[in-house]
């Protein structure tokens, strides 16, 4: 009987060599006579320990990691195939303490499935929320949505009901799901890993969205740096035709959705949403002036749900185990789990999906295992590019969306960015101006001219002069970006900025030398 070994197919272990670790795994097989059957799986988020091979035994998956190509002849030397110990051996992966105490929902099949394999899908819970939903009426779909407190994981956390209610209650000939997967956030990857990790949730999340609202089209518009996603969710998307989860009659249900993939055009604003929706129809993305809402004049004028991966994948869990169960999970108004992105500075970078409530300083240290560089940390940033900046002081506020708003901070897509205390926050402010600057798609004034004039400030500060004087003109430029944007990427820049000046003044008045 021939072993089972998994291998992640996973961007971020490809990046640290899985694909030649595979090779040599099967090379290495063929040569030893040993019978084994090689599979890919997603990542189960570990990133420290990529790439990890896991085998299968008769007490469960035993894993090894990070294992380099050196490490393939030893490995089979240790006998790792019965599961035997080697110096990288991490014991039964599913005991995992960075695992074991996580509560994985929408992650749930990630890094344990073959990603496009519609069977394994289905033997792991896949699909029952679809089964639920074609045997209920598209209200009801809605009104569950909408019971569970799902809110929107992409950034602005609208909630994904009431969002699918304005489409569903709008008459039209024709509508539409798309899904936003531009995930262009520094320091996120929860949408990369679940469309490469457990794809057809995301087909099933978007399918269901389409019996709910009356849509029978849907587009993911991923972004054109995400290579391996696009080729899984190709060869899902086409298992799911192949067995009637797509087309024209879903299940025999009588009810049609179709689905396929846009490559985005590289751009961070083509992720908001209205210039996602002009890039969809082939024009330069561009913000467009609202209202009217996507929901009632979206993709092509029609009424349009746009959704974040995460949103989307959510849905079937919610559908297959019923609202209260995922809204019993969490605090306050945030209901249900967050995919929380660990990255920067930290021991153990990855993916943590825990219920709301969690504090930043369990998650920094003991999910991240504190800086890599073992230095302390002094900052973290919390939902990408336009998100605040956060001291230790604040390290024990809870991930939470009206907790973090409390200190000035968001949540965004959940990417959490650690920095020693070698950072200089002044440059971190520059950076986030800067930023702007190269991102900015160019239709307002504030974004536009703004960006470009607060990078000349703090070089002004940086060489010396009045820095108090410059300090307030900054604090007085982020006002007029943040009231006067048309969109999130200026008026959401001062986040960054503001948060950068409140905690870490100094950095902003010190001499610096000169050059
Ligand atoms: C500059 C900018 C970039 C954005 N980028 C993304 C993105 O990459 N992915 C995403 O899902 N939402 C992004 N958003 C948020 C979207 O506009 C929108 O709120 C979201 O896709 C709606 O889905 P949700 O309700 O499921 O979160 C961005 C917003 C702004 C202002
Ligand atoms: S805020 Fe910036 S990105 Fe948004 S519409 Fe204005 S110029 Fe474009």
């Amino acid at each position: 009987m021939s072993t089972v070994v998994y291998v992640p197919r996973d961007a971020g272990a490809l990046a640290l060599g899985a694909e030649n670790v595979a090779a040599a795994i099967a090379a290495q097989a063929q040569q030893s006579g040993a019978q084994l059957s090689l599979r890919r799986n997603g990542s189960r988020g570990l990133y420290w320990l990529e790439p990890l091979v896991e085998v299968e035994t008769p007490q469960g998956r035993v894993a090894y990691g990070p294992v380099c190509l050196k490490d393939v002849a030893s490995l089979f030397a240790a006998d790792f195939l019965s599961g035997k110990p080697h110096p990288l051996c991490v014991g039964p992966v599913a005991q995992h303490p960075y695992l074991v105490r996580q509560a994985r929902v929408t992650f749930v099949r990630v890094g344990i499935i073959e990603p496009a394999s519609i069977s394994d899908y289905r033997a792991h819970g896949g699909y029952q929320g679809l089964s639920r939903a074609l045997a209920m009426k598209p209200a009801e779909i809605v009104q569950t949505v909408t019971d569970s407190g799902l809110r929107g994981r992409g950034g602005a956390a609208f909630p994904t009901g009431i969002k699918w209610k304005t489409v569903f209650d709008a008459a039209a000939a024709q509508k539409y799901i798309t899904c936003n997967a531009d995930e262009g956030d520094s320091g996120t990857y929860a949408d990369r890993m679940l469309m490469e990790g457990d794809p057809l949730m995301l087909i099933e999340g978007m399918t269901i969205a389409g019996l709910a609202v009356g849509a029978t089209q849907g587009y993911i518009y991923l972004r054109e740096e995400y290579p391996h996603a696009h080729k899984v969710l190709n060869e899902a998307i086409a298992q799911a035709y192949r067995q009637h989860y797509l087309g024209a009659d879903v299940q025999g249900s009588g009810k049609r959705f179709d689905l396929e993939v846009r490559l985005g055009a590289g751009a961070y604003i083509c992720g908001e949403e209205t210039s996602m929706l002009e890039s969809l129809e082939g024009r330069r993305g561009e913000v467009r002036v609202r209202p009217p809402l996507p929901a009632i004049k979206g993709l092509f004028g029609m009424p349009t749900v746009v959704n974040n991966v995460i949103s989307l994948a959510t849905v079937p869990a919610i559908l297959k185990d019923g609202a209260a169960h995922y809204r019993d999970l969490g605090v306050g108004k945030s209901r249900g789990t967050l995919p929380l992105q660990l990255a920067g500075n930290l021991k153990r970078p990855g993916l943590v999906e825990l219920a709301f409530g969690v504090s930043l300083r369990e998650l920094l240290y003991e999910y991240g295992g504190g800086s890599a560089s073992g230095r302390p940390l002094r900052a973290v940033q919390i939902g990408g590019p336009l998100g605040a900046y956060l001291p230790e002081s604040q390290f024990d506020t809870l991930i939470d969306y009206e907790a973090l708003s409390a200190v000035g901070a968001l949540l965004g897509h959940g990417g959490i960015v650690a920095f020693d205390d070698s950072v200089d926050m002044a440059h971190m402010a520059r950076y986030a101006l800067e930023f702007c600057a190269t991102e900015s798609c160019g239709k307002c004034t504030p974004c536009r001219i703004g960006s470009t004039r607060g990078v000349e400030l703090i070089d002004r500060m940086f060489k010396g002069g009045d820095r108090e004087a410059q300090l307030l003109r900054l604090e007085s430029l982020c006002d007029t970006m943040a009231e006067g944007s048309l969109c999130g990427l200026g008026s959401m820049t001062p986040f960054p900025v503001r948060s950068a000046v409140k905690y870490f003044r100094a950095d902003f008045l010190k001499s610096r030398p000169a050059g």
